[in-house]
């Protein structure tokens, strides 16, 4: 195992729709992950685009009187505006209808065909557009597909991928990897679902052509789930063995949404043996949103604009949000009230109350400088009571926080730095520096230096979730830009007494509602 290079992955979002705040949560998450792998000091690549091709964006195209090429350029535009927005430190954005990626995905089909996988027949059966699925018969609830969406009767000629003579392939794969897939009670529904049979799969359409055509066959086009999972390798140049694809494939981590972790976690590896590439690591399914306890959605007009959230709330309040609400993995429920109240008493009342108290009583009884300090059991206490944020200085790969973050517990690594907080709060209140201003300077001076220090050490980690947000503090700190690593967190690079300090701003804002 190569722990120097780490490649994870968003799934590409459909150009079909605008960007809402399931998209947002996705890529939130998956920089979340990005940062803190790079701040562990691993060469990260970082992969989100967006999936253009099939008969679904086919269809929004026609509805809105624009080519399918126009449609996708527009709304690709809107999910790379949303990267920014978010502030997503995405290293590649990749698009399925780039010359680059349809040539790596007709060379993985090439792959398939030559290992025997692939053969011509044709289709009939059920197809829902709006899922881009196929589903049998006895999946229908109502006439409609399990999902709710609406099904067409499909009748054409059609490639089929054996996907049948995966079935063991695959049980006996995921047996050897138990942590190929999280959470595991979403592994136990995969593997229920190949133990049931898997049955041979269209994977080209002919009664529409926007999509890349099959190689030597151009009256077919692919089918899009194909073209789009191929977008994990066309970003590294497959089938180029080009540095990228030497460092990086096998794929660290794919996110995904439980709405979509069969095509990752059956289709996507079974297409790779075929292929004979190596499978990815992981595939982590999250849990959806809904708003104010309804599911989101078109016809019900409630998306939330990640945009109309950050504008009214800021940008690190909303990722923070997303990221603290709801255990990652499960379903949550997005309401106003909820956000309000998280941004007051985790980024206004606990972490922003201590960075200000501390920064404040430095500049106004240490002339703006970091004090002199001699630590007493008191501050023993407070640094070993954070102690899992000061051992990610210790290993790039291995302890307590590395832990949570490999099994995308990112809730639980943020609840540390949240504790870590409190922590840093009771100390304050306990020794009360303003009462030992009039008794004790010395004592003072040691516990706002403690304080400042145990703000840095949060601070480096918060980077990873509100990385502006924790630049500010850092530079109230005078941490130079290039000591904010995790590396940083040992002794050795701890802060100098006699430092002057700039001024310090308010970082988190208490949240009023604005009178009506
Ligand atoms: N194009 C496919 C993915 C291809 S990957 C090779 C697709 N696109 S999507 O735009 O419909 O969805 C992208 C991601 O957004 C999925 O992971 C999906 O789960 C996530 N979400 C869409 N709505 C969501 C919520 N309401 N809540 C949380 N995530 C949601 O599927």
């Amino acid at each position: 195992m190569n722990d120097d290079y780490f490649y994870l992955t968003t799934p590409i979002y459909y150009v079909n729709d605008r960007p809402h705040i399931g998209h947002a949560y996705t890529s939130v998450a998956c920089d979340v992950l990005a940062r803190f792998k790079r701040l562990s000091g691993c060469t990260v690549k970082f992969l989100t685009g967006t999936d253009e091709h099939g008969q679904k964006v086919e269809k929004s195209a026609k509805s809105v009187g624009m080519t399918p090429q126009a449609l996708a350029d527009a709304n690709s535009q809107h999910f790379r505006d949303l990267t920014r927005l978010m502030n997503i430190s995405n290293d590649d954005f990749i698009r399925t209808t780039e010359p680059r990626h349809v040539r790596s995905a007709q060379a993985l089909w090439k792959k398939m065909e030559e290992g025997g996988y692939i053969t011509l027949g044709s289709y009939s059966g059920w197809y829902s557009v709006r899922d881009e699925a196929y589903y049998q018969e006895s999946e229908l609830v109502n006439g409609k597909a399990p999902t709710g969406a609406d099904v067409e009767w499909v009748e054409e000629p059609s490639y089929f991928f054996r996907l049948s003579a995966f079935q063991k392939k695959l049980l006996k794969f995921y047996a050897e990897h138990p942590d190929f897939v999280g959470p595991e009670s979403r592994y136990n529904e995969v593997k229920s679902f190949v133990g049931g049979g898997l049955k041979d799969l269209s994977i080209s359409r002919t009664t529409f052509s926007w999509g890349i055509p099959v190689p030597g066959n151009e009256k077919h086009v692919m089918y899009v789930w194909l073209d789009a999972l191929a977008n994990y390798l066309s970003a590294l140049g497959y089938p180029d063995k080009t540095a990228d694809y030497e460092r990086f494939w096998p794929a660290d981590l794919h996110m995904v949404g439980k709405d979509i972790l069969r095509f990752h976690a059956v289709y996507w590896p079974a297409f790779l043996m075929a292929a004979g590439l190596p499978l990815p690591k992981r595939i982590f399914a999250h849990g959806w949103w809904t708003i104010e306890g309804e599911k989101m959605s078109k016809s019900l007009g409630n998306a939330i604009a990640p945009q109309a959230l950050v504008d009214e709330f800021g940008l690190d309040q909303t990722r923070w949000f997303l990221m603290r609400e709801v255990p990652f993995g499960n379903d949550g429920n997005f309401s106003r009230e909820n956000m309000i109240n998280r941004i007051n008493s985790e980024l206004a009342n606990n972490i922003g109350n201590l960075v200000q108290r501390t920064l404040s009583m430095i500049q106004k009884n240490c002339e703006g400088k970091l004090p002199e300090y001699q630590y007493s059991v008191a501050e023993n206490d407070l640094f070993s009571g954070i102690q899992p944020l000061v051992d990610l200085g210790q290993s790039r790969t291995q302890g307590y926080m590395h832990n949570f973050m490999d099994n995308q517990q990112i809730h639980l690594m943020l609840e540390e730095i949240i504790a870590a907080a409190s922590r840093a709060n009771a100390y304050i209140d306990a020794q009360a520096p303003w009462a030992l201003k009039k008794t004790d300077i010395a004592r003072m001076n040691t516990v706002l230096y403690a304080l400042a220090e145990a703000i840095r050490k949060i601070s480096i980690v918060l980077q990873c979730a509100i990385p502006d947000s924790a630049a500010k503090i850092l530079d109230f700190l005078a941490v130079p830009m290039d000591k904010r690593s995790f590396a940083h967190l040992s002794p050795e690079f701890t802060l100098s007494s006699g430092t002057l300090l700039p001024p310090p701003q308010p970082v988190f804002p208490r949240f009023m509602e604005k009178a009506a």
